[in-house]
């Protein structure tokens, strides 16, 4: 089956099997690695993208499920790494070793869309990314920064 979709603003089309996961078709046919394989079911969060501004968890994503709508991924989150939750990031130096982060800023993202000015309750209980170096203090309070830059 043929799945078209875009990616970023751009076109994008798999053709193979309709159940393989998201994650895998952005990072294997489309080259974008940003997102993360970590878990693999659902649970981490790593591999978190957008999809039409919602964040998913796209390891557990068939492609199918893709098919005709828009996908963001951390390397379209922002032009220039500008989006006020990617400044956050950088100004209170959020990241560990950086695996979950780029699934970690997604979350974030999404949250501050709906949630524009969260309360610690709020993140606590929207952000369900796990983070094995246990960066969740950092991640908090750059939520906190990015909501007041927006
Ligand atoms: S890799 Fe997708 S939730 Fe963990
Ligand atoms: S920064 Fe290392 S897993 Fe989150």
């Amino acid at each position: 089956m043929s799945v078209k979709f875009s990616v970023n603003g751009m076109p994008a089309e798999f053709d193979g099997p309709d159940d393989v996961p998201l994650l895998w078709v952005v990072r294997e046919h489309l080259n974008l690695t940003g997102s993360k394989f970590g878990c693999g079911i659902g649970v981490c969060g790593a591999c978190t993208m957008h999809i039409d501004g919602v964040a998913m968890r796209t390891c557990v994503m068939p492609v199918m499920m893709a098919d005709g709508r828009q996908v963001t991924t951390i390397e379209g989150l922002s032009h220039n790494g500008n989006h006020p939750v990617q400044k956050a990031w950088t100004e209170l130096d959020v990241p560990q070793c950086g695996y979950c982060q780029s699934g970690m800023i997604m979350a974030a993202a999404s949250l501050l869309s709906r949630h524009p000015d969260p309360s610690d309750a709020d993140i606590d209980r929207e952000m369900t990314n796990l983070c094995r170096c246990a960066t969740y203090v950092r991640i908090r309070a750059a939520i906190h920064r990015a909501a007041k830059m927006r």
